[in-house]
């Protein structure tokens, strides 16, 4: 940070300082995903990371990409957008809570043509974690003649449970430290797997990009992911991910994921104790979902009660659609929030 704090005021005199700091913070990310950090590129969101994929991708004619219908519109929009402009025909399965199914599901839609599966690894709606090893291992082993590319879309995992990149397998995973590892906002992260990355072309390059350019030799781009990153960037919010990988990094993971999965089971089971008529939406089971937890309650007006709780009872739910709720519980909440909020939820259900 000191050194990025010299780069306000001392600027070109400490570029390879400030270099050095954002290679650190790399190298630190890159770490916390069990990936090198040649594959490792920093971007503004999770969005950027399933955009630049999508749109570095050489398409053929016929080709078709599998995607869910779960996805929040980080993966949703760009899926459509370059299914719109003629890239390929797109094809939806449903994620459900039990994987085998969701599996199932997948791979009755996926075929010879398919280039390209993507999903999220814990969807937005309802916290639904994917079986994304295994997706990743059947699309890598060349279900009909050569391997299908994998793209995940990390955003709600990165910081819940361990997310190692190398041991899932897949070709792309894209997330955002903004989330649950309460870093900056505007950190995206894209990790691209060597073997994909030489298929890529850069939808958008520029200074950053190169490892050579000159208007006689043309533009020849870095040799690592780095080769999406372009143009000026606020450097410091990087070293500041990093830093949040340290703070949580001081509890070791078995008591983050424990804190995580006794905080949803207590809600999850508050909720169905203790609130007439709840549908539990995310699934049961800690293995097969996260710290989201949606749940439906038939005939209530979801906006004005997620209104009131944050009114009169200080707890932050989510309203999704008319009558579904979505709360998330972190590591820094207590059972008594909970609580506090099933309180709130009875005064209004009965
Ligand atoms: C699964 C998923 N992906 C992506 C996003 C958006 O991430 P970003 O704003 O970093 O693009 C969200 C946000 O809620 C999400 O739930």
């Amino acid at each position: 940070m000191s050194a990025l704090r010299r780069w306000e005021t001392a600027a070109f005199a400490v570029e390879p300082e400030v270099n050095a700091a954002f290679d650190a913070a790399r190298a630190r990310v890159a770490a916390f995903i069990g990936a090198p950090p040649a594959a490792l590129s920093f971007n503004r969101n999770a969005t950027d990371g399933n955009a630049q994929i999508l749109s570095a991708f050489p398409w053929d004619e016929g080709d078709e990409v599998v995607t869910s219908r779960q996805e929040h519109p980080s993966l949703a929009y760009p899926t459509t957008y370059g299914a719109q402009r003629g890239h390929y025909t797109l094809r939806h399965f449903d994620i459900m809570g039990d994987p085998a199914q969701t599996l199932d599901n997948l791979q009755a839609v996926t075929g010879p043509r398919t280039r390209l599966i993507t999903l999220s690894h814990v969807t937005s709606g309802t916290g639904t974690r994917t079986p994304v090893a295994e997706i990743c291992r059947w699309a890598a082993s060349a279900p009909f003649g050569r391997p299908i590319v994998t793209l995940i879309d990390g955003a709600q995992a990165l910081g819940q449970f361990p997310v190692d990149v190398t041991a899932l397998g897949c070709d792309a995973y894209a997330g955002n430290g903004h989330k649950w590892l309460c870093g900056p906002k505007g950190t995206g992260i894209l990790y691209i797997k060597p073997t994909l990355l030489s298929l890529l072309w850069p939808a958008e390059v520029g200074a950053g990009s190169a490892a050579s350019f000159s208007l006689t030799d043309g533009l020849h781009l870095a040799p690592t992911a780095r080769r999406f990153e372009y143009g000026t960037r606020s450097l410091p919010i990087y070293s500041g991910l990093a830093m949040a990988l340290d703070f949580w990094g001081e509890i070791p993971w078995s008591d983050r994921e424990n804190r995580g999965r006794a905080l949803a089971d207590y809600l999850r089971q508050r909720l169905l104790d203790d609130v007439p008529g709840v549908q539990l939406i995310t699934p049961r089971r800690w293995d097969d979902s996260s710290g989201l937890t949606t749940f439906d309650l038939p005939g209530v007006d979801a906006p004005a009660l997620v209104e009131r709780l944050r009114a009169h009872y200080r707890v932050l739910p989510r309203a999704i659609g008319a009558c579904r709720v979505r709360v998330s519980t972190a590591l820094y909440n207590a059972e008594e929030e909970i609580d506090r909020m099933i309180e709130g939820i009875r005064a209004t259900v009965g």
